[in-house]
């Protein structure tokens, strides 16, 4: 059955790849890219590859939140439903690493940008018969520090994007408890696969950024709805696997909530 899917960051790295994959099955594609020509252009290239002409695609920068939230309305007015969010566009190394509002552009990007837009076309995803969420956490996890949240200390880009990757897959699993109709599962795709951010991040890789698009397809599209809901798929072993401890932390689930809306409330 024909499928309408968003990926968020795909005009590069494992979401583009997957898009790709995905456009060539016959799905319609909407991608997402914080370059309006770059997005342009990937759009001509995947529906030539894909011989798909049902792929369109909207414009944001994640560090924005406010572009987040326009992008969403734009969302939720032209797509009448979507069956499978993927929230893959990520940050590791950034010339600015604080946002103008004084956050870590990581938590920014990697954590309030999903938490923002996810509940803004909450609705939009559930009008689909099947719906389902793909969170892109990391092997990189590392316990969230509130004044982090808060924009009040600097850490180093390792340790900021540790924290993003373990907040996206705390809130995954919070979300899977409160939306019955809705497979949210947490993904870490593989460790440094070869892409842009793992280039710069750390000069040299181990596996072909294939390996993450195919976990990312086989999570959207082959596996089944009640399989994945409310859990963390690790690529590294090739299966669902515990996360990092904290994670079954329910106090401390509630608390990163807790903070995260206030934060959003308060800030932007
Ligand atoms: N590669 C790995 O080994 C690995 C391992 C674990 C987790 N992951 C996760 O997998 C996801 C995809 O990463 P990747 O390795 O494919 O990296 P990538 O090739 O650098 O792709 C990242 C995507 O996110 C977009 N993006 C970056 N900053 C953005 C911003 N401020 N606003 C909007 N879009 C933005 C990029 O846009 P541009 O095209 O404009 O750059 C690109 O489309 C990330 O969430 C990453 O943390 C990757």
């Amino acid at each position: 059955m024909k499928k309408t899917i968003l990926i968020t960051g795909s005009t590069d790295g494992i979401g583009k790849l997957a898009a790709l994959k995905m456009a060539k099955k016959g799905h319609e594609i909407y991608l997402h890219g914080r370059n309006a020509d770059k997005l342009q252009k990937v759009i001509t290239e995947l529906k030539q590859k894909s011989g798909n002409e049902n792929i369109d695609g909207f414009v944001a920068d994640f560090s924005d939140l406010s572009q987040v939230q326009k992008m969403a309305e734009e969302i939720n007015t032209k797509i009448s439903h979507i069956d499978v969010l993927v929230n893959n566009a990520g940050v590791f190394k950034s010339s600015q690493p604080i946002t103008k509002e004084g956050y870590d552009i990581r938590i920014v990007v990697n954590y309030y940008a999903p938490f923002v837009f996810t509940n803004a076309i909450l609705d939009t995803i559930k009008k689909s018969l099947e719906p389902r969420i793909i969170n892109l956490s990391s092997a990189a996890q590392s316990t969230i520090s509130l004044d982090l949240l808060d924009g009040n200390i600097t850490v180093s880009d390792q340790e900021a994007y540790a924290q993003s990757k373990l907040a996206i897959l705390m809130w995954s699993f919070y979300l899977s408890r409160q939306e019955s109709v809705v497979a949210v599962v947490a993904l870490n795709p593989g460790s440094l696969l070869n892409t842009n951010m793992v280039k710069a991040a750390y000069g040299r890789f181990w596996s072909s950024a294939d390996k993450g698009a195919d976990i990312i397809y086989d999570l959207a599209l082959i596996k089944n709805h009640a399989e994945i809901d409310g859990k963390y798929f690790d690529n590294d072993k090739g299966e669902f696997g515990p996360a990092y401890s904290d994670a079954y932390n329910v106090d401390l689930v509630n608390k990163l909530i807790e903070k995260t809306k206030q934060v959003l409330k308060g800030s932007f």
